[in-house]
């Protein structure tokens, strides 16, 4: 009998998740259910091309399916996501890994369904990436991880072209949803007990779906039932001041921030392709506090960026204690083969890059914790995500600054806002009782 079970592996970001969601969605409406790799029909891997690492882990991951695939060969392998819109990487799985059934890219992710028919039905390996993004799909089904909370796609692919990164060439040019289609689906998540929504979008200011993306904030705020609004990932070059008054004057709009600033010295900056200097990502940070004082914020920075001088990275620590963030995801710089940094000149040395990245990681865990810190005695709204990875007698949620919290609690209050003290401030959590 056919074994109609699923489990997927997700690489990579917020946007992969939510793709990996929408492939969950398809599979259930396909009559599958999910189960563990171990005992799955089929195994979908949704990559990612940004992270460190990518390839290798990615091949390694592959490579340990090959015997479960000779032992059982109706056992079906999906390959997707951002590192098969990669020529390279299409053809040398199908040299190396000529037994994968089905390939297909981020461009057509809807054509999932179909590919996986002509799988079974034909035992045919489908191999189908698109080059080109032929616009935006609507109605696509969406298993979510949490009843709760939801991703909704806003923007998709990127036009910003940063030296360094994949993105454009994996997930193409930007395309905007349109305003209405985003309200409905936002409506639709409401009616289906969502509270909070996290606008996506590889540049989010930049939304141009015939409103900008305040306008479109101000949109989503009024559909009742959702009452946190939360957004990612925010290019500081095109964050403008209705964005920071729409944040104002917003209960639902979290006060929280993610503005990447990917390295402090202008020089780097400017190789980057990132069209903003130190002064003025610091200006708009302050703009920002003025108006939205406790807002909390996180950012991504890179070391070792081809070029990069101490005196390069001792801005990237200026910035660090200038701006004092909540969090920061640190990037070891890796080159991306097609992208024009590849090619650059003065590559850094690995133990270089190592020594800054420690360098790095002290000082931004050391603020966190300082910061996470001033939390303690104060009362925060959290909504409860529920039970806590690492102690499953406590409950854990985030507060509307994103804060991760722990806290004792003998029930599931999955879904549910409840008001906790925080009696500790750790480097990447707070600790809190019930009140
Ligand atoms: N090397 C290191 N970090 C990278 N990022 C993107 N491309 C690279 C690269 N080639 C980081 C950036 C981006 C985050 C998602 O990944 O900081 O904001
Ligand atoms: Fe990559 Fe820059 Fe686009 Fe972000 S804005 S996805 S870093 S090219």
């Amino acid at each position: 009998m056919e074994n109609k079970t699923y489990h997927i592996t997700t690489f990579g970001c917020q946007m992969n998740e939510h793709d990996s969601e929408i492939i969950a969605g398809f599979l259930e409406n396909m009559g599958y259910q999910p189960a563990e790799l171990e005992n799955a029909g089929i195994e979908v891997i949704n990559t990612c091309s940004v992270r460190e690492n990518a390839d290798k882990h990615f091949f390694g991951t592959l490579g340990q399916l090959k015997h479960r695939k000779e032992d059982d060969p109706d056992f079906l392998v999906a390959v997707c996501g951002c590192m098969m819109q990669q020529k390279r990487i299409v053809d040398e799985i199908n040299s190396k890994y000529p037994w994968v059934d089905i390939i297909f890219g981020t461009n057509n992710l809807y054509r999932f369904p179909h590919l996986l028919n002509d799988a079974v039905s034909k035992h045919d390996r489908e191999r189908e990436v698109w080059d080109e993004a032929d616009g935006v799909k609507e109605g696509l089904p969406s298993l979510r991880k949490f009843k709760h909370k939801a991703f909704v796609n806003i923007t998709y692919g990127c036009n910003n072209f940063c030296t360094y990164c994949i993105v454009p060439y994996t997930r193409g040019r930007e395309r905007s949803r349109k305003p209405e289609d985003i309200i409905a689906e936002c409506e639709r998540l409401a009616r289906d007990g969502v509270e909070e929504v996290t606008l996506l979008g590889q540049n989010v200011n930049s939304y141009a779906g015939g409103m900008d993306f305040a306008g479109l904030l101000r949109e989503v705020e009024k559909v009742d039932g959702i009452e946190r609004i939360r957004f990612m990932t925010s290019n500081p070059k095109d964050l403008s001041d209705r964005l920071i008054e729409a944040i104002a004057d917003s209960d639902k709009i979290c006060n929280n921030i993610h503005l990447p600033f990917q390295a402090g010295s202008d020089d780097v900056i400017r190789r980057m392709n990132r069209h903003y200097t130190h002064a003025s990502y610091l200006d708009l940070v302050g703009r920002i506090r003025a108006a939205v004082p406790d807002i909390t914020m996180s950012t991504d920075i890179i070391v070792g960026f081809p070029g990069e001088t101490e005196e390069d990275f001792q801005r990237t620590l200026d910035m660090v204690e200038e701006v004092r963030y909540d969090s920061a995801f640190t990037f070891l710089y890796s080159v991306r083969p097609g992208t024009p940094a590849a090619d650059f000149e003065d590559q850094i040395p690995e133990d270089v890059k190592h020594d800054r990245f420690d360098r790095l990681v002290e000082a931004v865990n050391r603020i966190s914790a300082e910061k996470n810190k001033l939390y303690e005695g104060r009362i925060e709204r959290i909504l409860v995500d529920g039970a806590s990875k690492r102690e499953p007698s406590a409950q854990s949620g985030r507060t509307d600054g994103f804060k991760l919290v722990n806290f004792k609690s003998d029930c599931d209050l999955t879904g549910r806002f409840v008001d906790v003290r925080i009696t500790k401030g750790k480097t990447f959590s707070l600790e809190g009782e019930l009140v």
